[in-house]
């Protein structure tokens, strides 16, 4: 039996991070995936240019169950660190929108440098291997893998969340948790379209394509980005960042001209032109199809001479104040993260290791930190990734 002070489940980004720092200290590292590549969530993430990180990112990015657990992690090692790596091996970088950081190139880039920085210092790494049964020993813990066996001192799991399942996604970092007897906070999609039900999608799914920069609103959390009328829902950065807050029965709110007095907008249309209708002067701020649909939808199809003050109203309401439930979310199919995971009461904030289980460490998605959309799930696997690599 092969035996290595460190073996780390998932050769993605929070796992190879690991292996680095762990390597760097003069550990003997194995990272094993079951994957048949390294990184493949980064391949695809940023539409294949991987938004790495935010400048902005700190702890109010992030959602958990203990909103301070995030604080050490992303404090120690910070977006400026990584940064610094991505600069040092020369990979050309820009800022998108609201300090999201994305490759001028290809994703494949980072996962190039995570590879050569774990090489450099002697990690090795093992694809297309199984886990097929894990036991602890005094000294540690002893794997049965596809490939043979291994034994180390310290466990890293860094297996991500259930998102994409098609791409080899799996409940597995969870499981492992629970057998440890490490409680894991109730899991679901995160950074999803929501869906309507039938009838909502019979009126709406013209619709489908247009887009709008909106206000979308759910309870106290609001997000002001682009949304996308889909055949199923909604979409678009501002519903994906609402998707973390929303609950089945919760109504979302969504503004579609945050910002502007809609009664005011249409009293001066009038002023200047009381024989058009509302939605030409809605057109001249939404899409065409939208503002007809508003129109429709609020049965004010007259001239705008013709309407009155409670009518005006209607039409502000329909356009700022639009109220739905949607019927649910598009599951892990779609999702980019998973919400909840291994409770972080279970694990010591500093190094990541389970607190009733001394060489046991989570990292990454599977632990219940859920980033805003914009790079802030990156920088979390990257933090998480540094601080356990300097205990493991
Ligand atoms: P990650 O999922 O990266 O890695 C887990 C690894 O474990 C995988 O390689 C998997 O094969 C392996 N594994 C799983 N089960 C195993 C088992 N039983 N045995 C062995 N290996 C196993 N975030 C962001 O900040 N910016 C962005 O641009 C994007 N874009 C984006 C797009 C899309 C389409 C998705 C789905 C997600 C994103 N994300 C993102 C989210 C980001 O990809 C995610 O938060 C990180 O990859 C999480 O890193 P981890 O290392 O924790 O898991």
């Amino acid at each position: 039996m092969q035996s290595y002070d460190v073996v780390i489940i998932g050769a993605g980004a929070a796992g190879m991070m690991c292996a680095v720092e762990a390597a760097k200290r003069g550990r003997s590292v194995l990272i094993l995936d079951h994957a048949a590549a390294p990184g493949e969530k980064i391949r695809i993430s940023g539409g294949g240019r991987c938004n790495f990180t935010n400048i902005h990112a700190s702890p109010k990015n992030f959602i958990s169950r203990n909103p301070h657990f995030c604080i050490s992690a992303l404090s120690r090692y910070t977006q400026r660190d990584f940064i610094a790596l991505v600069e040092r091996h020369g990979i050309a970088y820009h800022e998108k929108t609201l300090g999201q950081l994305f490759c001028d190139g290809s994703a494949r880039q980072i996962i190039d440098m995570l590879v050569s920085e774990m090489r450099g210092r002697g990690a090795e790494l093992v694809l297309s291997t199984r886990v097929e049964t894990i036991g602890k020993t005094a000294e540690g813990f002893e794997l049965t893998l596809s490939t043979g066996s291994v034994s180390c001192q310290s466990l890293v799991v860094a297996c991500g969340g259930k998102s994409i399942p098609k791409m080899g996604a799996t409940g597995f970092g969870y499981e492992l948790a629970e057998r440890f007897g490490l409680a894991v906070v109730e899991t679901r999609p995160a950074l999803v379209p929501l869906t309507f039900d039938a009838k909502t999608l019979e009126r709406l799914s013209p619709l489908a394509g247009n887009a709008v920069d909106a206000e979308i609103a759910c309870g106290k959390t609001r997000f002001s980005e682009a949304m996308l009328f889909t055949h199923r829902g909604v979409s678009g950065p501002s519903i994906l960042q609402i998707s973390s807050y929303w609950r089945e029965g919760d109504e979302i709110r969504i503004a579609m001209l945050p910002g502007t007095d809609v009664a005011e907008l249409v009293r001066a249309a009038r002023r200047g032109n009381g024989r058009q209708a509302v939605q030409t002067v809605l057109a001249n701020h939404l899409p065409k199809r939208l503002a007809q649909a508003i129109a429709e939808r609020t049965g004010l199809d007259g001239n705008l001479a013709d309407l009155s003050e409670a009518q005006i109203k209607t039409v502000e309401v329909a356009v700022n104040d639009w109220r739905i439930k949607p019927a649910g979310s598009e599951g892990y199919r779609t999702a980019e993260v998973t919400l909840g995971g291994v409770d972080t009461n279970s694990l010591d904030q500093k190094t990541m290791q389970a607190k009733l289980m001394p060489g046991l460490f989570f990292i990454g998605e599977v632990v219940d930190v859920t980033g805003w959309l914009g790079g802030y799930n990156f920088q979390w696997a990257w933090s998480s990734g540094w601080a356990a690599g300097q205990a493991c």
